[in-house]
């Protein structure tokens, strides 16, 4: 086949709706996100997105299943850090990453905010650093279960504070929540997006963002980083990116990304996700290549910190 009736061969793509795999629950953060893009996609495309939440051990079922589509850019994956951090988490993934996927680019970053529960007597980051420091094990630092946002945001904090607490998973963020509001445990590195309704209504406290810059959130724009407040660079964002299974054609490919590139100019989808605390990516690392290399760099970093801890299945 020569070159130009391969394209003419994907010249109509895509003629049918195409499935959008989260692999986490309807109503989560990187549900929502996958559905706005969705909605922005939609007009660059010309074609329906249907979201299909494959849900469970850490994001890696719907990665799995994506993995194992048809390389035919109509099955295309959202996931979060848990992309990179995964082959750490589970000795026996069955994908290899980032091999078993096209990279299509970086979609947004997510800082986390560090909170405690509401009698916590620290009331900033130092005096918190003070109390953790006295009290190591003793504290319960709770996260919604292996791989998720919140564990890898406390495995990276005990790391940088040079601490052991006690990580105490739950199934997921929502009851997580419920007993640190109820004091049940004392800390948890939340994304901005779940934890700021907390902070408003003043039933958890918080201690500062994970990314270098502060967030705009009316909630939150007093709050300092934490490498203003002493742990100088931390910084834990839970990105998200787009993926296609390997072997999705090039033409296919270079379609996905366009579209990629004109949703997130979208300014309704901005506003959506800056309202959401994130930060739309509009720079080079929505290039493909770019976010290969980010995905793999990521890999190696959590990788370390994964297995300092200990904390993966095995
Ligand atoms: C989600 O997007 O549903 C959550 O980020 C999952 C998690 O906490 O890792």
């Amino acid at each position: 086949v020569c070159a130009s009736a391969a394209s003419l061969a994907f010249a109509e793509f895509p003629d049918k709706p195409i499935t959008l795999v989260v692999p986490f629950a309807a109503g989560g953060p990187t549900d929502k996100i996958a559905r706005d893009l969705a909605e922005a996609l939609r007009k660059p495309l010309g074609q329906t997105i249907i979201v299909d939440n494959a849900i469970g051990a850490g994001g890696t079922i719907g990665s799995a299943k994506v993995a194992r589509s048809a390389p035919d850019g109509y099955t295309l994956l959202v996931n979060h850090i848990g992309m990179a951090t995964a082959p750490a988490l589970y000795r026996k993934l069955s994908y290899k990453v980032p091999d078993d996927f096209e990279t299509l680019g970086l979609i947004n970053e997510a800082p986390s905010v560090v909170i405690g529960k509401p009698t916590l007597a620290a009331n900033n980051f130092a005096e918190l650093r003070q109390w953790i420091a006295a009290n190591g094990r003793k504290v319960n630092i709770a996260n919604a279960g292996l791989g998720s946002a919140s564990h890898l945001c406390g495995l990276m904090l005990q790391s940088a504070l040079k601490t052991t607490m006690t990580s105490v998973p739950y199934k997921g963020t929502a009851p997580a929540m419920t007993d640190l509001i109820g004091g049940q445990v004392d800390l948890m590195c939340e994304q901005a997006v779940n934890a700021v309704p907390q902070i408003e209504g003043k039933k958890v406290k918080s201690y500062g963002i994970t990314s270098l810059q502060r967030l705009s959130l009316p909630a939150l724009k007093d709050t300092s980083t934490l490498s203003e407040s002493g742990l100088k660079d931390f910084n834990v964002q839970v990105w998200h990116g787009l993926y296609a299974p390997k072997g999705t054609p090039a033409p296919v490919l270079a379609k996905l990304n366009s579209a990629l590139l004109a949703a997130l100019k979208d300014p309704e989808l901005i506003k959506r996700e800056e309202a959401l605390g994130l930060t739309v990516v509009t720079d080079e690392r929505l290039d493909p290549v770019n976010h290969r290399k980010f995905v793999e760099a990521e890999k190696n970093r959590w990788a370390k910190v994964i297995k300092e801890a200990g904390e993966y299945a095995d």
